[in-house]
This record gives structure tokens, C-alpha cells and sequence, in this order.
């Protein structure tokens, strides 16, 4: 059970006056707000232990090592990676990707096949069509119907030997769809396609378990589970890691230099090069105990209510239509009303405290699909209530009326 009035004084920014209103905060897609309880040990680490870490023999050093490398084997934990050296610390989703893409440019020949979804975000489309420049092979796509759900007779279709890799967002940062990732798995892995699930929006909702899945990669970031922003991680099979060339020249992903030859270090340093988000990767370990604290059921129960909710008051509202109509959907919800452009809702919201996010959200092919330059975009997390939904909704009819 979740007691929201409790949690939300974990959360200093929900007090916020914004424009004169109370805040609401509905644009928790693009990212989560942070408990103190994390803010506390951002605050703790460069007030108490600030350092660089894996170089010093200095106390300060240490105690900096330690609580990264803590940290790193609670997201091995929650993920249920088998080893803490599959988990890999990456600046975000975006980086993680990047790091596999680029690995990928030795592994792939002309004719060999990728697969994406019509529902994946830019940053799970563009390093892949990069990939395609570099290396000959070719991109397809399983495509979508109108609900928003993928269409999976049309992925079985696309499978063939020359398939390789296969990658595919857990759920649509646009629409709020849960894709059918175990089913994508099996059938790649039929075909001896790898697998990346992109678990950006997921990771806030979700608590996947990587072993079971047999997913290849798994990536997200920090910020979308009441963590900082600047860091994330990228979970890989440890077969697959060794195989992939490291992804950044520098400091600490080295077992020895010399002007002849340099050998690199083992997992997970290889991947790690320069100095890294020491305290952010502390911070995502302090956000993951916190998530878990709620517990995922707790979040996925009452999210789903604030959906039904929210979604049942939605379509009272004349002229309103929602985009991402999926059987299986988390709590994002898409929408126009009429003709009005969904950027003059959300400033007009704005104005009553409303943060809403509206445009493409990095997802264009979804908005041409539809036929629409964007949507407006409410997105829920554990920490907002009914009453602000219901405040929501009365401050969207104004704004309706005042734009038509
Ligand atoms: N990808 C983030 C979003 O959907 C930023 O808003």
C-alpha cells in the first residue's frame, strides 16, 4: 500500500510555488524528482568523502571506492545481474547505447540485419542508423498499429539468419506501451540475435530481472528513478562485454601503457574510462534503495490507478483524443485536443504550476505515424495523488476553452 501523503514529504520540490499555484509535477517521463534521502547522501559525499576513487591509498579515497563499488553491486541486485562486473556505469541511456553501437562497428558485415521498433526513442534509432553507415548492414523496423502496440506477427516476419542484433525500448517514453520484451528475446535468440532493451522509462515502473529475461543488454538511467541526472548504467552478459572492444581511450580501463601496446583492463573498467560520476553513481545505489523501500508492487498498484483515473477523466473532455492506447501501459498519457497546438496547452498549463511535456518527445516516427507534430504528455509517478489529477483536469478545460 502506498501511503502518498507520507512519501511525498520525502520530496522537498513537490512544496514548490510555481507561477503563483502549487506545483504539479507531471512530467516525471523526462525525469523523476529526487527524495531527500537521496539529496542527503549527494549532500554527505561531498561534504564528508569527496575523492577520486581506485587511484588514492588515502583514507578519503577509499571510503569513496567503497560506497561507488557498494553501489554498483546493489544495481547488480535490483537488475539480478549474476555478476557486479556486468554492471557497467555510463553517464545515461543514451551513452549506454552509444557504447553498444560503437562495439557492434567490428562485430557486423554488409547484409547483416538490425532490427528496431517504430516505437523507440531518438536515442534507440539514431546510434543504430549510425552503426548501419559504418558497418553495410540494414535497418528494419517492426512496425506499429494504432493503439500503439508493435505488431508482433510483423517481427517474427523480419527474422532471419542475417538478423543480428535486436533492440526495442521496455516501454514507449511517448505512449506509455509495455512491449512484449520476453517474447522479443525468445524469438531473436531463436535466430542468434543479441538483444538491448532500453529500459529508460522501465527502470521507474518496473523491476526487471535480466537472468530471467536472458536479455543480452539492459540499459537505463539514474534520473528516471528518483536519482540524479548524468548517470546510468548498461547491464551486459559477461560473454558479450569480453566480446565487445572497449568504447573510450583514457585512464582506468588500462591493465598496462606503453607507446607499443596497451592492454586493458578487465570488466567492468574496461568500459569505465576518466574519471567517473563518482557521486551520481552513489546517488543511483541511494535511489534504487529508496525505490525499493516502496516497493515496485506498491508502485505498479497505485500508478495504475492514478492511469485509469486520469484516463477516465481525459476522455470526458470534448474533442480530446489519446494517443497510446495499449492493453499493457504504464502511467504516460498522450494527447490533443482539437486542433489546438499541443505547445500552447502546456505553456497555459504552466501558468497554473501544471509541468507537462509536450512536443515529439524524441520520438518523431511516432507523431508521423499519427500524423501529428506532437502531444501533449502527462506522466505519473508513485508520489502524485487524485487531487492533483482532478486540478489537472479542471485547469485543462480552462486552457481549452481559452485556445478554441
Ligand atoms: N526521453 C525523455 C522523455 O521522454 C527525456 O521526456
Amino acid at each position: 500500500m502506498i501511503d502518498v501523503q507520507h512519501i511525498r514529504k520525502d520530496f522537498p520540490i513537490l512544496n514548490r510555488i510555481v507561477n503563483g499555484k502549487p506545483l504539479i509535477y507531471f512530467d516525471n517521463a523526462a525525469t523523476s524528482q529526487t527524495p531527500q534521502q537521496v539529496i542527503d547522501v549527494i549532500v554527505d559525499y561531498y561534504s564528508n568523502y569527496n575523492a577520486n576513487i581506485h587511484r588514492g591509498v588515502h583514507s578519503l579515497s577509499q571510503e569513496a571506492t567503497d560506497a561507488y563499488e557498494q553501489a554498483r553491486i546493489k544495481i547488480q541486485k535490483h537488475f539480478n545481474a549474476k555478476h557486479p562486473h556486468e554492471i557497467i556505469y555510463t553517464s545515461g541511456t543514451t551513452d549506454s547505447i552509444n557504447l553498444v553501437a560503437n562495439g557492434f562497428s567490428s562485430l557486423l558485415k554488409k547484409d547483416d540485419e538490425i532490427i528496431v521498433s517504430a516505437l523507440e526513442h531518438h536515442s534507440n534509432i539514431v546510434p543504430w542508423q549510425m552503426l548501419c553507415e559504418r558497418t553495410g548492414a540494414s535497418l528494419k523496423v517492426i512496425p506499429m498499429n494504432e493503439e500503439g502496440e508493435l505488431i508482433l506477427s510483423d517481427f517474427d516476419a523480419l527474422l532471419n539468419d542475417h538478423t543480428k542484433l535486436v533492440f526495442v525500448n521496455h516501454i514507449s517514453n511517448a505512449l506509455g506501451t509495455i512491449n512484449s520484451i520476453e517474447y522479443i528475446i525468445d524469438e531473436a535468440h531463436k535466430v542468434g540475435a543479441a538483444v538491448l532493451v532500453d529500459g529508460a522509462q522501465s527502470c521507474p515502473h518496473i523491476k526487471p530481472d535480466v537472468q530471467a529475461l536472458d536479455v543480452d543488454f539492459y540499459v537505463c538511467s539514474a534520473h528516471k528513478l528518483c536519482g540524479p541526472t548524468g548517470v546510468g548504467m548498461l547491464y551486459g552478459k559477461e560473454d558479450w562485454l569480453n566480446k565487445l572492444p572497449p568504447y573510450q581511450g583514457g585512464g582506468e580501463m588500462i591493465a598496462e601503457v606503453s607507446f607499443e601496446k596497451t592492454t586493458y583492463a578487465a570488466l567492468p573498467h574496461k568500459f569505465e574510462a576518466g574519471t567517473p560520476n563518482i557521486c551520481g553513481g552513489i546517488a543511483f545505489g541511494a535511489a534504487i534503495d529508496y525505490m525499493n523501500s516502496i516497493g515496485f508492487d506498491n508502485i505498479a498498484k497505485y500508478e495504475h490507478e492514478l492511469l485509469e483515473y486520469a484516463t477516465e477523466q481525459l476522455q470526458k473532455i470534448e474533442g480530446l483524443k489519446i494517443y497510446g492506447t495499449a492493453k499493457e501501459k504504464t502511467s504516460v498519457i498522450s494527447f490533443n485536443v482539437g486542433n489546438i497546438h499541443p505547445y500552447d496547452i502546456g505553456t497555459i498549463l504552466d501558468k497554473m504550476g501544471i509541468a507537462v511535456r509536450t512536443g515529439h518527445h524524441c520520438a518523431q516516427p511516432i507523431m508521423d505515424f499519427y500524423n501529428i507534430p506532437g502531444t501533449v504528455r502527462a506522466s505519473f509517478m508513485f508520489y502524485n495523488t487524485k487531487k492533483e489529477i482532478d486540478t489537472f483536469i479542471v485547469a485543462l478545460k480552462k486552457a481549452v476553452m481559452m485556445l478554441s
